[in-house]
């Protein structure tokens, strides 16, 4: 296949929305979960989803040329391997992160140009309230809204186990650990660790069943709260995955002087987050930057970066009697590095044949243990 002439690669980027859209629809409707049940036509399709049967059939042609669902001979549609991913009821499905990405997400990304010239959140903007305000008020997009978390960061769980040793940490503390997957998959691989999940007090009932259907409630605590408050919980290890992204400096040392004031002497901080690589290299982390500065209103950061939130954190300057220093505490970074995905939009152009979105190479795709490593001794923050 000839390769791609910029003109092609800047179409195929200018339609990105094209191909979000058709998977967005398809994510609201069911279709896959309808398909997992065999081939159906779009006049079936039609009436069990209450759409137009020519129109969805449009829909449906227009997804199979891109590989999601495929069409027979007969006009009937199946399921592919990417169409699956829309399931509902598949381990690591997308369909919440679809119907996420093509709602609120979708709306603010609308309003780029506006955040670009004024340097504002967009959420705030459009919707009069910060993001996880408005996600406490609106039940059915909290629940998208936890799906899409383990869709989108599910599989860092495993590759958080596979990278780090939490042995000899006696409870942890997952600080908005939100729908508590992560805490309940390091818990049952740790069966001697109590575990806390801290959240906002709208969201840590939600995951109160998963815990008792992970055979975990004996062994997890809820924690209502801001952390912006107070973090009135005691652990030797305070876990924050994508947390400081969601924040700028000032709020997330705010979180991080909070930790502080809890923390009994030797405890660590574990941060799991992304390190924007320099230049021009291809980074997914660069793509979830805009995210972060258009809804929550925070920001991905490079490695010098992160360096220097936690220097400032650190420095004695913040450090006050209600403050306590960390003491012996070790602050832990995990690069998620892994997942960045190669360049790309699933968008091609309309004579290609689906191309997959270029996922990294196998050696790529552990996280990068401590890329930025603290080693004990060598940095203390005192908070
Ligand atoms: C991007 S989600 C990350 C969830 C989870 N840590 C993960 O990696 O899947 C951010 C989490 O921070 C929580 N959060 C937001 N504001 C908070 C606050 N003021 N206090 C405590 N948790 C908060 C949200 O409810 C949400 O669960």
């Amino acid at each position: 296949m000839p390769k791609p002439t910029p003109h092609d690669e800047m179409a195929r980027m200018i339609t990105g929305y094209w191909i979000s859209q058709m998977v967005y629809v398809a994510a609201r409707l069911g279709l896959a979960d309808r398909l997992a049940e065999g081939p159906r036509t779009a006049e079936e399709l039609a009436r069990t989803t209450g759409t137009h049967a020519r129109s969805l059939y449009r829909l449906l042609r227009a997804l199979a040329s891109v590989g999601v669902f495929s069409e027979d001979g007969e006009g009937r549609f199946r399921q592919t391997p990417l169409g699956e991913c829309l399931r509902s009821d598949v381990p690591g499905s997308q369909r919440a992160m679809a119907l996420m990405m093509g709602q609120e997400h979708l709306h603010c990304w609308n309003d780029l140009l506006e955040s670009i010239r004024t340097g504002q959140t967009a959420f705030d903007r459009l919707y009069g309230k910060p993001i996880f305000e408005y996600l406490g008020d609106h039940p059915e997009q909290a629940k998208v809204f936890d799906a899409a978390m383990t869709a989108i960061h599910g599989r860092e769980t495993q590759w958080t186990l596979d990278a780090y040793d939490f042995s000899g940490v006696q409870v942890l503390a997952d600080i908005g650990g939100g729908n508590a997957s992560n805490l309940i998959a390091i818990l049952k691989h740790y069966p001697e660790m109590r575990g806390i999940l801290f959240d906002l007090p709208h969201v840590v009932d939600r995951p109160r069943a998963s815990i008792e259907a992970a055979g975990v409630a004996d062994r997890c605590e809820a924690v209502r709260g801001s952390f912006f408050d107070a973090i009135p919980v005691e652990a030797d290890a305070y876990f924050l995955r994508n947390i400081i992204h969601d924040w700028d400096d000032q709020k997330s040392g705010l979180i991080l002087r909070n930790i502080g004031r809890s923390t009994p002497p030797g405890a660590r901080l574990l941060v799991v987050q992304h390190l924007l690589p320099l230049g021009d290299a291809p980074s997914y982390g660069k793509l979830m930057d805009l995210t972060m500065f258009l809804l929550p209103g925070g920001l991905e950061r490079t490695e010098a970066e992160f360096r220097r939130l936690y220097d400032r954190v650190a420095s004695p300057g913040n450090v006050t009697k209600d403050s306590p220093p960390w003491g012996a505490a070790q602050c832990h970074h995990l690069s998620m590095n892994g997942f960045s995905r190669r360049g790309g939009y699933p968008n091609d152009h309309p004579d290609d044949p689906p191309r997959p979105m270029p996922l990294p190479s196998p050696h790529q795709r552990r996280p990068v243990p401590l890329a930025m490593p603290v080693h004990p001794g060598t940095y203390e923050p005192k908070i």
